[in-house]
């Protein structure tokens, strides 16, 4: 029966996973999502009044948006024809998938990669190739490159979660250069990391570069995302793929009075990146675990098989991080994100009477 088409569709995606969203828990300090807690709640309430001020909400956002591109513009030294804005770089990356791919894009990424990148992935049957991560959580350049060979596209969150590891720059260049087609670079850590790619694009056509507001700028809330690429992709996708309003008028407004405290926000990056090598430094103390080298604001660590019981009895002393298990080899690992810095210590001491 022809009207079969629907519930048969319900079927084929009812057996995928999604999508898998930190437990909740209330009352906990919240490491397990990559957040910036480190801009406090006051700064990001002023934005939003001041916001609210100059905002009309019974209005469609007309004529913001384009505002908030010329912000952007400014900011990144990239002229506004090579910028696209998203519900979240979340929203950026499934429109990118939903309408230039098929199932018969090769995606080649890495193995683990952002998950909500794969999920997708899985929904429209795009099939991917991955490379697997090293025992010491890096990437290996040479297999990339060879498996790009049979790729149609290439996707890299880099820095990567949940590892934290970003490839050296010239690696990741000539990736980018030799590679044949799309190669869309996830900058979501990019303010945590070693470089940003945004530059290149100017000379490397083919490259998309994701990024977000959601992290260092702490608007995980707000939903603002943004992508850097050449004027053809920007402009298909800004007149034809977008909605015609992605974002609502508060966060755009808050985006462009954001990006006027970018000194303010390049500082906490600074902090962060300062704290998350102190947690490194203390978790490495002890033989119980194996923490990576991280570019991102978390830190992954296998904690050997005892992954589960310190995940509970952080979260029994009020403390949220995240538990994601195998990943490769290392059988239990977890990610912590890097907080203020009382945060951290109580993480710290946490794991330190834990261990004892
Ligand atoms: C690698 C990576 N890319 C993109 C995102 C999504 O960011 P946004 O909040 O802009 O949707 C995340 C969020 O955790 C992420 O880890």
């Amino acid at each position: 029966m022809k009207k079969d088409w629907f519930q048969k569709k319900v079927k084929q995606f009812s057996i995928l996973k999604g999508y898998q969203k930190p437990e909740k828990h209330s009352d906990t300090l919240k490491l397990d999502s990559n957040e910036n807690f480190v801009i406090s709640k006051q700064f990001q309430r002023d934005l939003i009044d001041s916001a609210q001020k100059i905002s009309d909400v019974r209005e469609y956002p007309l004529g913001r948006a384009e505002k908030l591109i010329e912000a952007l513009s400014k900011y990144l030294s990239i002229p506004s024809s090579m910028i696209g804005i998203g519900n979240g770089s979340d929203q950026v990356l499934d429109l990118i998938l939903a309408n230039f791919c098929s199932k018969k894009t090769r995606v080649l990424t890495s193995e683990p990669t952002f998950g909500f990148f794969e999920e997708r992935c899985k929904l429209y049957s795009i099939p991917t190739i991955k490379v697997p991560f090293s025992k010491n959580m890096t990437l290996d350049l040479d297999t990339f490159l060879k498996k790009s060979k049979n790729a149609d596209l290439l996707y890299l969150d880099s820095p990567n979660n949940p590892t934290g590891f970003q490839f050296p720059k010239n690696d990741l260049q000539k990736l980018i250069r030799n590679f044949d087609g799309p190669v869309i670079i996830d900058e979501a850590y990019g303010e945590f990391g070693d470089y940003s790619l945004v530059s290149m694009i100017k000379k490397q056509d083919n490259l998309i570069v994701s990024k977000t507001f959601s992290k260092d700028f702490g608007l995980a809330g707000l939903r603002l995302g943004y992508f850097v690429g050449n004027k053809n992709i920007v402009d298909v996708f800004s007149r034809i793929i977008q909605y015609p309003y992605p974002l609502n008028s508060i966060a755009i407004e808050v985006g462009i009075l954001a990006l006027q405290k970018r000194k303010l926000i390049s500082e906490i990056a600074n902090q962060i990146k300062q704290e998350r090598k102190r947690i490194i430094e203390n978790l490495r103390k002890t033989s119980a675990f194996e923490v990576f080298d991280s570019k991102a604001n978390f830190v992954l660590f296998d904690a050997k098989g005892a992954d589960r019981r310190i995940y509970t009895a952080l979260v029994e002393q009020g403390i949220s991080i995240r538990k994601l298990g195998q990943i490769g080899k290392h059988k239990g690992c977890l990610r912590v994100t890097v907080g203020t810095k009382e945060m951290n210590s109580k993480f710290l001491l946490a794991i330190r009477d834990l261990l004892r």
